[in-house]
């Protein structure tokens, strides 16, 4: 038995991104009018919002074959040549993490991006000889967490740059019904929005605790994910009700009581936690900066009032806002 996949295959099915989506459907339309490739897409915002399944619903709109790596796994210029030079026209090359490539590999983009051509140097010492190949029409989607993690001249080479955004509430919760149905797992209304409520913004987040709440219901209820058994299921799982997970309230505990309240940089708070500075900034933070736990300045990160008031504690500063 092999758990179904519920990932959208079709833009119909795929929740959430309004603009993205929008944009993305109007240029597919006018290259397949054109009957060309699509341009050059660049998607980036924090893991688990949907990078790869839109790459894979892109080449389905597009009628054409995805092909998927990643930005370290291509180490020398030849791995990225073998790819090119295979695809057929108009296919889609996914390349995950983009911001990974190594410069000696990018370098090998931008001729492939912009003109459908590629440098290949045949022979060694003073025989070498550069050539140049041409290669099919192809369209590059990136994937990456921030798009300041790239390189300009890179950046500058898709014609379409979309960010993803955190997903509301109402939008996982319909998330949430959909991969509950596709699973076959039996799920009320207020189950699903208690499922939503605590996932993070984050679809891949809202789908892997559908299953632990599933575990919780068959083993401890009647199989059926309620707003009490979720609630249930994810107080043991020590996800809070605003979502919060333990490494989140690690963090502002460590800025609370360790720092006391004082901003302070991303090495500090990397060394405090063992946690890599990059998962700070691109998969703790940004939640907890959208929901106004921690604000970014110029000296450090610094706490809100609203982190004491979640996390039940006293807010210091409390007297002089009043
Ligand atoms: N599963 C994961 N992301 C999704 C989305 N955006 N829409 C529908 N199902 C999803």
């Amino acid at each position: 038995y092999v758990s179904p996949s519920v990932r959208p295959q079709i833009i119909s099915d795929y929740i959430g991104q309004q603009a993205v989506r929008d944009q993305l459907q109007l240029s597919i339309s006018a290259a397949k009018m054109r009957g060309e490739h699509l341009d050059h897409v660049l998607l980036y915002g924090p893991p688990g919002l949907g990078k790869t399944t839109l790459s894979h619903i892109i080449a389905q709109e597009m009628g054409v074959t995805l092909r998927q790596t990643s930005g370290p796994v291509i180490e020398k210029p030849g791995d990225l040549a073998a790819i090119l030079t295979r695809l057929e026209p108009h296919d889609v090359l996914f390349v995950d993490e983009i911001h990974r490539l190594s410069p000696i590999v990018e370098e090998v983009l931008y001729p492939a991006m912009e003109d459908f051509q590629i440098d290949i140097v045949i022979g060694d010492g003073p025989a070498a000889q550069s050539v140049k190949i041409d290669i099919p029409p192809f369209t590059l989607v990136g994937a990456t967490t921030r798009a300041g993690l790239l390189t300009s001249p890179l950046r500058d080479r898709f014609g379409i740059v979309q960010r993803l955004e955190f997903y509301s509430v109402e939008e996982l919760s319909q998330i949430i019904r959909r991969s509950a149905n596709i699973l076959g797992i039996e799920s009320d209304d207020r189950g699903a929005i208690e499922i939503a409520k605590r996932s993070r913004g984050t679809p891949r987040i809202a789908n892997r605790l559908l299953r632990r709440v599933r575990d919780y219901a068959q083993v401890k209820g009647n199989g059926i994910v309620t707003a009490e058994i979720a609630d249930a299921a994810l107080n043991l799982l020590e996800v809070d009700p605003l979502g919060l997970d333990k490494m989140d309230r690690r963090l502002l505990e460590l800025l609370i009581h360790k720092f006391e309240g004082r901003p302070v940089g991303i090495d500090s708070i990397s060394t405090a936690l063992g946690e890599e500075r990059g998962t700070i900034e691109d998969v703790i933070e940004p939640f907890l900066v959208q929901h106004g736990f921690l604000v970014r300045t110029p000296r450090g990160r610094v706490v809100t009032g609203h982190a004491y008031t979640h996390l039940g504690l006293e807010n210091p500063e409390k007297e002089l806002f009043e």
